[in-house]
């Protein structure tokens, strides 16, 4: 241990001759001296120091005033005449506004003084969510102070006193004393102060300001075996330490002066580490013929020397590395001369400081802010709302959960006001908590509309304002992402709030009445698209390959942005790696084939009792299992109610499979197609398909980092589940994996017939807007259940088909006569418009599949309302739908 620390122990030589801290002496500037306990407002001059102490008030809300006994008042500086008593709470906490990157030195006093019968306390101080020192008064008329160097890593400072057992905490004064922070530097931690003495001092008392310019509180200190030497000449003090002259010109000699100056830390633990600070200026007259030179040793090891004290200037000589106890638990520095010397060694003054550890990283300070804004906003009345909302945790706030991450910054993630009695409007304060999974404000009497920046907390999952007085409508983009199911909403007993995003209906009629012009200028833009569009569909058999991956990203890195706090389902909790045994033991050694998909055969499977499509992919499909590793741990991140969820894989060599939740109800196009019995998907059945897979494919859009651009949306891709929930299928997979046609399993072509978006095809350019130009060939073929080329139509291309149509104003041919004019002729419209402006040949001017989900959630709204035989315009209806639809949603959105 010996030999591990002495090679760090270099010492540094500070020597500055010049005069530039003169001007520095005795000015109060960066001081901040509070006296605990005095009325808000006042202040006074410290009558043997001149400083200036001030009242604590606008520091601490808690606490009461207390005085110490007049008796004691002629004995001790006024600082301590009041002080500030905590009765009441756990925790109460000074907050000061400091400067990151300032050195402090801060002292805490305490002096009972008979301020009340119980002169025996224990308690603990705190610096935020750290323990600095614990505090024990035994006697009425003993001042103690506690004193730490502290570099600021915040810039609020909060210093609490700590109830541990029955006794009130109280404190008398607060005194902070900007340092210069190149000095008391440590590697590690801030320094207590273990002792700063005034070695061979001829005055008794200590002394602090007025001759300490950092006020620094200093003790005369002579040794048993030790002279005393002193000069009446003045020591130049001025390096960055700055010892008072009072103290550098008096030093300590040996006695006898062959002897060596030793100095031992005795009565410490062996644990405990140390910074040393030694002051030496020559103070004698030295004649020519004599010298004082001397080494400093650590443990018997040198530490630095031979060392020659400047004539009347100060040499602060310190270990810049922390010392430890040797394997005899001793801490012993020695002073020797040099043979040369014909002095014996001196010291002027000295430092001792202990290291202080504060591991507790405090609440980031944003939150931090947040949560006082809200308990100032709402006046919460909480005594335990005290320091850091999250650490230490026996002392967190209630209602307040906290991430829990060891070496990492807590962090909000719910707030339960429950119960709270707040009231007033819903504080935008609350949208700093950003890490916030969890909102409870429910049963207060919460006054006003219910604020968009809710939708935009994007952690949030679950937010209840149940049982409070707002009205207003609900905004839109939050009950969108209720509708996506990435938030749970509770709004019940509410009377005044309108759930519906669209209260207004005025607008809805007005549109209707446009729909026509608008859907005429569109046919015509798409007619003249539709010339390449034939053309490339043509064309697109001679070419052999299409590069691949235009899209960024290698995968290797992807982190699914709403997925990293605890999103994900139950059932993809770990990656689910399995070997290829597992996946034949899953299959039952592929009894069931389930279908033919473009990338391989996929059979059913029974995983952890639930049952499973398990995909083989063929051998030729893959570009490289590096990739595949890559593309799939991306993909077990995704999880959206409205994706099928991959639940796991197996990468064995060559042989390769995914393995996602079974779909009971097949594809989309087997339902249409008749195929799955003649039950008929109503239009309401069909919009809600529609709508839940164009809300899947928005989250592949914009929910997810990097961005998934689908690449082969098809009737075949949305698969339904037991419940007919429509999911989509095959996401994600494109990125590395060459997409198969409908039918062939190996050939290599990018997107199917169809389907393809034909600038993606003209370019080679993939944008997500290639995804929205398919989605519209999906929208036409729900309207019209015809295929998506049909060489025996008049034009081939459904798109062209129904642009032709529409031209000659000829709706009802397009429509499904399978529908038996069972829908609402507005709706129909509005989805052939919608449809037709996602196959804008310029990808520019197709929608985002934001607006295509609101167009269609629109849709299906009316068609509900219709089918519930009420007025499409009455919109307590329309509210009381949405709240049947989305308000139940759960808060995960796992897909199980
Ligand atoms: C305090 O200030 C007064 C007037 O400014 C001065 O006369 C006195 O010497 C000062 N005392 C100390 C200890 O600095
Ligand atoms: C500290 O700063 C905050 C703003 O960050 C301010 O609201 C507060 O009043 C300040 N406290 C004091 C004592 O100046
Ligand atoms: C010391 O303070 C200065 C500004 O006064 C700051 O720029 C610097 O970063 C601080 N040094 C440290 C170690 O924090
Ligand atoms: C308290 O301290 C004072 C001075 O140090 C001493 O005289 C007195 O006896 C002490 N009282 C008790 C109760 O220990
Ligand atoms: C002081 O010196 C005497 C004689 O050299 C020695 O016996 C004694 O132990 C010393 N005391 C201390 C405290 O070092
Ligand atoms: C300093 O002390 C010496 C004796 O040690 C004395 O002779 C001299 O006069 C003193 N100088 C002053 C300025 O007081
Ligand atoms: C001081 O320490 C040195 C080295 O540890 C030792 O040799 C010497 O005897 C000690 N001197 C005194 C006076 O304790
Ligand atoms: C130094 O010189 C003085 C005379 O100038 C003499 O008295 C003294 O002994 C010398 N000291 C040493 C250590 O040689
Ligand atoms: C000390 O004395 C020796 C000879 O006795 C000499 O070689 C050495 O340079 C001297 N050291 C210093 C620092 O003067």
């Amino acid at each position: 241990m010996l030999m591990a620390f002495s090679s760090c122990l270099l010492l540094v030589l500070l020597q500055i001759f010049s005069a530039l801290f003169l001007s520095l002496a005795q000015d109060q500037s960066g001081f901040i001296s509070l006296d605990c306990g005095s009325p808000r407002g006042t202040s006074f001059r410290e009558r043997t120091t001149n400083l200036t102490y001030i009242s604590d008030a606008n520091f601490i809300n808690t606490g009461v005033s207390r005085n110490i006994k007049p008796a004691y008042q002629t004995q001790f500086q006024q600082q301590t005449w009041n002080l500030r008593s905590f009765p009441q709470g756990i925790r109460n906490c000074y907050t000061i506004n400091l400067t990151i990157g300032d050195e402090y030195l801060i002292r805490a006093n305490f002096l009972h003084g008979g301020y009340d019968n119980t002169p025996s306390t224990q308690f603990e101080l705190h610096l935020g969510p750290n323990l600095w020192t614990k505090v024990s008064t035994t006697n009425e008329s003993v001042a103690l102070a506690f004193e730490m160097i502290h570099l600021l890593t915040t810039d609020r400072l909060q210093i609490c006193l700590v109830k541990t057992g029955n006794s009130t905490p109280f404190i008398s004064a607060l005194e902070f004393r900007k340092l210069i922070n190149t000095t008391y530097l440590t590697q590690e931690g801030s320094l207590q102060t273990f002792i700063r003495a005034d070695v061979g001092a001829t005055v008794t008392q200590g002394y602090r300001f007025g001759i300490d310019v950092f006020d620094r509180i200093w003790t005369p200190f002579n040794f048993v075996n030790w002279s005393q030497i002193t000069t009446n000449q003045t020591v130049n003090v001025n390096n960055d330490y700055q010892p008072p002259g009072r103290a550098m010109v008096t030093a300590s000699v040996p006695t006898d002066p062959e002897a060596a100056m030793n100095l031992s830390i005795t009565g410490v633990e062996r644990t405990m580490r140390f910074y040393v600070f030694m002051h030496f200026a020559e103070i004698q007259e030295l004649s020519s013929n004599e010298t004082r030179e001397f080494n400093i040793m650590y443990n018997d090891k040198h530490l630095y020397g031979p060392f020659r004290p400047f004539n009347l200037s100060t040499s602060s000589i310190f270990t810049p590395a922390e010392v430890v106890a040797d394997a005899n638990g001793q801490y012993k520095f020695s002073l020797q001369r040099t043979g040369n010397s014909t002095l014996p060694p001196l010291l002027n003054a000295l430092e001792i400081y202990s290291v202080i550890l504060f591991p507790q990283q405090g609440t980031d300070r944003k939150e931090v802010d947040a949560m006082l804004n809200l308990k100032s906003g709402y006046s919460v009345n909480k005594v335990e709302w005290e320091g850091d909302p999250c650490v230490p945790r026996d002392y967190r706030w209630s209602g307040v959960n906290c991430s829990d991450i060891e070496n990492e910054q807590p962090k909000i993630i719910s707030l339960n006001l429950s119960g709270s009695s707040l009231t007033g409007e819903i504080l935008e304060f609350i949208s700093d908590l950003t890490n916030l999974e969890v909102l409870d404000l429910s049963n207060n009497s919460l006054t006003g509309s219910v604020p968009e920046f809710l939708a935009e907390m994007s952690t949030l999952k679950l937010i209840n304002l149940s049982g409070n007085e707002l009205n207003g409508s609900i905004p839109t983009p939050l009950l969108d992402r209720v509708r996506r199911g990435s938030i749970s909403l509770s709004i019940d007993g509410n009377t005044g709030l309108c759930s519906s995003g669209s209260c207004a209906t005025t607008k809805k009629k007005k549109k209707n009445t446009v729909v026509v012009p608008v859907v005429a200028s569109l046919v015509s833009v798409f007619l003249i698209g539709a010339g390449i569009v034939t053309f490339l569909i043509l064309k697109r058999k001679k070419r052999s390959k299409l590069p691949l991956n235009p899209n960024s990203g290698t995968g290797t890195t992807p982190l699914h942005t709403r997925s990293q706090n605890g999103y994900e389902s139950p059932v993809i909790a770990k990656n689910r790696k399995l070997t290829y045994s597992d996946v034949v033991k899953i299959t039952n050694n592929f009894e069931r084939i389930l279908g033919r998909g473009g990338f391989g055969v996929v059979y059913y499977g029974v995983l952890d009792n639930e049952p499973v499509a398990v995909k083989m992919l063929t051998e030729s499909t893959a570009l490289g299992y590096k990739q595949f590793k890559a593309e799939v741990e991306l993909l077990l991140r995704v999880h959206h109610k409205d994706l099928t969820c991959l639940v796991g894989y197996c990468e064995e060599g060559d042989k390769m499979s995914l393995i996602y939740e079974y779909m009971a109800n097949g594809d989309l196009k087997e339902h249409l197609s008749g195929k799955r019995g003649p039950s008929i998907l109503t239009w309401e059945g069909r919009l809600r398909i529609a709508a839940e897979s164009a809300q899947g494919l928005e989250y592949l859009h914009n929910g997810c980092k990097p961005q998934i651009v689908h690449r082969d949306i098809k009737t075949t891709n949305i698969l339904l589940n037991e419940k007919f929930q429509a999911k989509l299928a095959d996401f994600g997979l494109s990125r590395s994996f060459p997409l198969g046609t409908e039918t062939h399993v190996s050939t290599v072509v990018a997107g199917t017939p169809g389907y393809l978006d034909p600038e993606y095809y003209r370019t080679n350019w993939l944008t997500e807007k290639s995804d929205v130009f398919s989605f519209g060939v999906v929208l036409l073929e729900l309207i019209t259940n015809q295929p998506v080329i049909d060489m025996k139509r008049e034009r081939s291309h459904i798109g062209e088909w129904v642009g032709l149509m529409l031209s000659r104003g000829d709706i009802n041919s397009i429509v499904d006569p399978k529908l038996q004019g069972d829908y609402d002729p507005n709706t129909i419209w509005k989805v052939v418009e919608t449809a037709m402006t996602c196959l804008n040949p310029s990808s520019s001017r197709r929608p985002t599949m934001n607006q295509v989900v609101m167009d269609l959630k629109e849709c299906l709204n009316m068609e509900m309302a219709r089918n519930m035989g009420s007025r499409m315009t009455d919109s307590t209806n329309d509210s009381s739908i949405e709240l049947s639809m989305n308000f139940t949603t759960e808060l995960s959105p796992g897909a199980r």
